[in-house]
């Protein structure tokens, strides 16, 4: 099982995602591979923005590994299932879904404090990341619970 998640430069919330959900998953001794990207391709080859990483690391989190990449379509074929961030993320991903719309879905769906968008941190002070973090712990673990009950 593979599972994207995708937001605009792949450098804040997608990475904050990845990283959190790979670690549940493993947590969980789950074998679901995560990967993430961008539907813009601004930051292609880049960290993690430093302020998604501190967010990260104050948390016990490892963010060194990500290297920004941009969504391709392609990925729709390769992953079980898709996870806009955003309205904008999910319209530019619906585009490209072809045959895969199935496939995707809002994150937070998955909130069980609610469903929306996971809010852009880029041009925020530092509390929204740590918002983002937030978010993304308590929806990681549902979707863990998610697919360990479907799995089963
Ligand atoms: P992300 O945040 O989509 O969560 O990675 C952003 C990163 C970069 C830009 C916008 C949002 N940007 O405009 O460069």
């Amino acid at each position: 099982m593979r599972i994207a998640v995708v937001c605009l430069g792949n450098i804040c919330r997608s990475p904050m995602a990845d990283v959190v959900l790979r670690q549940r998953f493993q947590e969980a001794g789950l074998d679901v591979e995560v990967v993430s990207a961008g539907t813009a391709g601004y930051h292609i080859g880049s960290p993690m923005d430093s302020r998604a990483a501190a967010t990260l690391t104050a948390a016990g989190y490892d963010p060194s590994r990500h290297e920004s990449k941009q969504f391709d379509r392609a990925w729709f074929d390769d992953c079980d299932l898709v996870l806009a961030m955003d309205d904008d993320n999910f319209a530019a991903l619906a585009r490209a879904a072809g045959p895969h719309r199935d496939k995707l879905r809002m994150f937070r769906d998955y909130d069980p404090m609610g469903k929306g968008e996971v809010p852009d941190p880029y041009y925020g002070d530092g509390d929204g990341f740590r918002e983002v973090l937030e978010m993304v712990e308590r929806t990681a673990e549902a979707i863990v619970h998610d697919l360990q009950a479907a799995m089963r």
